[in-house]
């Protein structure tokens, strides 16, 4: 039977714009190019399954406003099953995204709705999460819940996937990484939990190896353009990624998590699941936005090919 992932975590709604200098402070300058759509780390890793042809459920939060409604709609219209949960009192989440001239970017969050996910939404969404074989979670809903959904996980067996993005501020405690299977922070959240600089890929490996000690099953550190490296059920490993031409890396991590998801439900082993992220988010990068950038099967296969 071909499993299904779950996805708990953040719909926002994402206005990027695209600059061809950085302004300096109190400088008003005019975009390139601007673009709105529906993104959240949550949404962007769920989208980038269903893309692939994953059977997914999205577990999130609105407001009570047209975003919202709007966000959800695209859900269905990609093919997500969704189990949203609308909060009157909140709007839905915003991001502000500028994506600088060297395809770098800064993102603001208002968390609004997806900050007001909480221990009982999981309660009632739990059957997702217990049909699922892997539980995608990332660190834009209040940690509280992403544990409680990781637990319901690990009751019946679902395997819990946890980026811990953006980096947990203060770190999470023992306590709250032992819940999770696998963690996949980029190099800049790894050294924010563990409290230290992870720059290289030896750095990878390194804090891949000490992550694993802290969670269930292991860790995959992501270092963008450098590569990634792994240590997962005592197996460690390190590979560079395919070279691509950047253009906007925004949700290229969330492609990375949402493509690992559905080629494990594939049978796959983790460094084939990790070689197929690792080209699906690269290719993610050469096209503007988050979802609108995520790639299909045969878009990722054909790279592969290309890319020997
Ligand atoms: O990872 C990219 C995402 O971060 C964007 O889609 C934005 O919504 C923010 O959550």
């Amino acid at each position: 039977m071909i499993k299904s992932i779950a996805v708990v975590g953040s719909v926002n709604l994402d206005l990027t714009a695209y600059l061809d200098r950085w302004p300096e402070k109190g400088e008003t300058i005019k975009t390139r190019e601007t673009k709105i759509g529906i993104g959240g780390k949550g949404v962007n890793q769920c989208c980038a399954a269903a893309k692939l042809g994953g059977a997914v459920t999205m577990i999130g939060a609105i407001g009570d406003d047209e975003f919202g409604r709007g966000c959800v709609k695209t859900l269905e219209e990609i093919g997500v099953q969704t189990a949203i949960i609308v909060k009157n009192d909140h709007s839905t989440g915003m991001a502000f995204i500028d994506v600088g001239p060297e395809s770098d970017n800064i993102i603001r969050i208002a968390a609004g709705a997806n900050g007001a996910l909480d221990t009982s939404d999981i309660a009632s969404r739990s059957e997702p999460i217990e049909k699922a074989g892997y539980l995608l979670l990332q660190n834009e809903v209040p940690v509280e819940a992403s544990v409680a959904a990781a637990k319901t996980a690990h009751a019946v067996g679902t395997i819990s996937i946890m980026d811990p993005a953006p980096a947990p501020t203060p770190a999470w405690g023992r306590d709250v990484l032992a819940a999770f299977d696998i963690l996949t922070p980029n190099g800049g959240e790894a050294g924010a939990i563990l409290d230290r600089n992870v720059r290289t890929l030896e750095d990878a490996a390194k804090a891949a190896k000490d992550l694993a000690h802290l969670c269930r099953v292991g860790a995959i550190v992501t270092m963008g353009n450098l590569g990634v490296a792994w240590h997962l059920q005592g197996c460690a490993g390190e590979m560079e990624c395919p070279k691509v031409d950047a253009i906007d890396t925004v949700g290229a991590g969330d492609c990375f998590n949402g493509s690992f998801a559905f080629a494990l439900c594939d049978g796959v082993s983790y460094e084939k699941a990790i070689r197929f992220a690792s080209h699906a988010a690269s290719l993610s990068t050469t096209r503007q936005g988050a979802v609108s950038s995520l790639p299909s099967l045969d878009e990722v296969r054909e790279f592969m090919e290309k890319s020997g």
